[in-house]
């Protein structure tokens, strides 16, 4: 298992300079997502053991940590753990997987080259219920079906633009994608208490609809719309859907988007909507346990710890 290409060279030198050993091969913990370094405790490096303590040492070290790796100081060792929603710890450190998500070729070469380009606020463990789902609906359709797929809250696109490049590895020519979001953040309509959980009109509001409809244009079967969903849904109302990722982080868009794929999802079809139960996103839980409660569709609900929840219509 390479390193994570985030973890740039300067880091390991950096941290090889105050005194840590990057181990090789056994580096990476695959089952918890770590980065061991350890201090040296040989006498003879040329730091030796008080650097540990240097706190201008390890402050250092952390701004040069790439987005999405916090660092943690345990006695004489450091740990640089990964990504945004690792599993806890009560479940064991011993308690491995028997391979990490990232060992999936097709998936790690599709959220890789998302990742790199650094367009989606989703990381390997969500995109990866996403390739699955997709990867269902798909296999479970008619070959001859055409499948329909959305994305509402794109932000900077590469939510879709990860689910265009499944698709089309998946099944080349049979997905019809569409991607909803107004580019420019929040409406005020849409948070008429002010601010929902962290959530007001500034923020996803460095996206712009050109530069997003530029970075999709490679894939000829999306339609990226701008405006509100609730704006453009009539645009979609004589479709049903296959797939829909639901991403806008509040509550009325939420929900109107669960009222309106709800019933146009095909039976097997499956919502996929981010930040369930959510301390930054008290919104989503709201809408979904709201859309349950009143929708005549029957669906699975499936609650996953990567913060996403999934309706799985019947
Ligand atoms: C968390 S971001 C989306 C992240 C994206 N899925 C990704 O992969 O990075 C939330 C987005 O929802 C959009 N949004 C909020 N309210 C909306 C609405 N009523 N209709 C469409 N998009 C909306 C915002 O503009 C913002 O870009």
């Amino acid at each position: 298992m390479p390193l994570p290409t985030a973890l740039n060279k300067s880091i390991k030198s950096l941290a090889k300079r105050l005194g840590y050993v990057v181990f090789h091969k056994s580096e990476l913990d695959i089952s918890e997502g770590c980065l061991l370094l350890r201090y040296k405790q040989n006498e003879y490096t040329p730091f030796g053991k008080k650097r540990l303590d240097n706190p201008k040492g390890v402050e250092l070290l952390k701004k040069l940590l790439p987005v999405g790796y916090v660092l943690k100081q345990k006695q004489e060792i450091v740990v640089l753990k990964e990504g945004y929603h690792y599993v806890p710890d009560i479940y064991g450190k011993s308690a491995n997987k028997l391979s990490d998500i990232r060992e999936e070729e097709t998936f790690f070469d599709l959220a890789n080259a998302v990742y790199e380009q650094q367009t989606s606020c989703l990381y390997f463990d969500r995109l990866h219920v996403l390739y699955q789902a997709a990867g269902n609906v798909i296999r479970n359709a008619p070959p001859e079906r055409r499948l329909n797929f959305i994305e509402v809250g794109v932000y900077k696109g590469g939510g879709t633009y990860f689910l265009a490049s499944v698709a089309e590895r998946l099944a080349k020519g049979r997905v019809q994608l569409f991607a909803v979001d107004t580019f420019s953040g929040h409406d005020k309509q849409d948070l008429p208490y002010g601010e929902e959980g962290k959530h007001n009109e500034q923020r996803f509001t460095d996206t712009a609809f050109e530069s997003v409809q530029a970075y999709l244009k490679e894939f000829p079967n999306v339609a990226v719309l701008q405006g509100r969903i609730q704006d453009r849904a009539e645009r979609l109302a004589d479709l049903t859907f296959d797939l829909v990722h639901l991403d806008v982080d509040i509550y009325l868009p939420t929900l109107f988007s669960l009222r309106f794929f709800g019933e146009r999802l095909n039976p097997g079809g499956i919502i996929i909507v981010d930040d369930y139960n959510y301390r930054t996103c008290p919104g989503i839980k709201q809408a979904i346990d709201e859309y349950l409660s009143e929708t005549p569709f029957s669906f699975y609900k499936v609650e996953l710890l990567s913060g996403q929840c999934l309706l799985i219509r019947r």
